[in-house]
């Protein structure tokens, strides 16, 4: 079967690492919903959805009265995701296949939009935020987690290595047509289609090994060295040498490591739109 990746791949495995992923990140998703005041009965609009994690966790939020709608450009994530909906029981959540990249907006308005590290894996944020503004009713809020800073990511005492590895993890998204540090270009997107800023905020941490963010973190390395390999970015050697050195860092309890820096963005869409010049 042929899929529309995305760079990370969409194998079983990149289904596992997201369900990690969110995982540690589940936590920052509900203080940021809880923020932009999503509640029972709002209607969601998930976009990039993947297999749907945060999806369910929102289906769970707006209740039985609410509704999410989950975009996704991958048959094998849509296909994911409505087979954990079916074995969970779960009736809110569906799950579009599009490109929103080419394909036109849902029809229909929702209260809310979700949207967590996709704009860094798509040619033009600028249409992602078109999508967003074309979904998201006057007086609606948007919501982003979006890298902001990926080169944050370091680690005391360094890893030279992975410290390589990184660079070429950034250059590898921006070879694909993407840009790591997206979240900046965000904020003026919706300013420009009728939305206010209301909350923007870095998110970064400092965690040891045996954090559930620690272990977010290697079950990337893990798989995305495997990936790097794969796409002929590196060969085998150079993959080893890295997850070796953070396997060590890994082994003593006192490494510390400063995660990627996301940024947070609640912005709410003007109640009517501006007037056109
Ligand atoms: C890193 S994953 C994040 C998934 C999910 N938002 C989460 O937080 O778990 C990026 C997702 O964006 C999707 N994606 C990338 N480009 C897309 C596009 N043009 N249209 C729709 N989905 C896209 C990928 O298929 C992938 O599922």
């Amino acid at each position: 079967m042929t899929d529309r990746e995305y760079i990370l791949g969409t194998r079983e495995q990149e289904t596992l690492r997201l369900g990690i992923q969110h995982d540690a990140w589940a936590p920052m998703a509900r203080q940021c919903w809880k923020r932009a005041g999503v509640a029972a009965g709002d209607r969601v609009i998930d976009l990039g959805a993947g297999p749907g994690f945060a999806a369910f966790d929102l289906a769970e939020l707006v209740g039985e009265s609410g509704h999410v709608t989950a975009i996704e450009r991958s048959a094998r994530f849509v296909k994911a995701g409505q087979a954990i909906a079916r074995g969970r029981g779960v009736r809110n959540v569906d799950f579009i296949e599009m490109d929103l990249m080419t394909d036109a907006a849902p029809a229909g308005l929702y209260d809310a939009s979700w949207c967590r590290w996709v704009a860094s894996f798509v040619e033009s944020p600028a249409a992602l935020v078109d999508t967003v503004a074309a979904t998201v009713r006057p007086g609606g809020v948007s919501m982003f987690h979006e890298y902001v800073d990926y080169a944050s990511w370091r680690f005391s005492p360094s890893l030279p290595h992975v410290e390589e590895y990184i660079a070429r993890v950034m250059q590898n998204w921006r070879d694909a047509g993407g840009e790591p540090d997206v979240a900046t270009s965000i904020p003026p997107l919706l300013m420009e289609r009728g939305f206010t800023i209301e909350h923007a905020e870095p998110r970064a941490f400092c965690v040891r090994p045996g954090d559930r963010l620690w272990t977010w973190i290697s079950t990337f390395i893990d798989s995305n060295l495997g990936r790097l390999v794969e796409l002929n970015v590196c060969d085998t050697s150079w993959a080893r040498t890295v997850r070796q050195e953070f396997l060590v860092a890994e082994s003593d309890p006192s490494t510390l490591m400063i995660t990627p820096m996301v940024l947070e963005i609640i912005a709410r869409r003007a109640q009517t739109p501006p007037l056109s010049s």
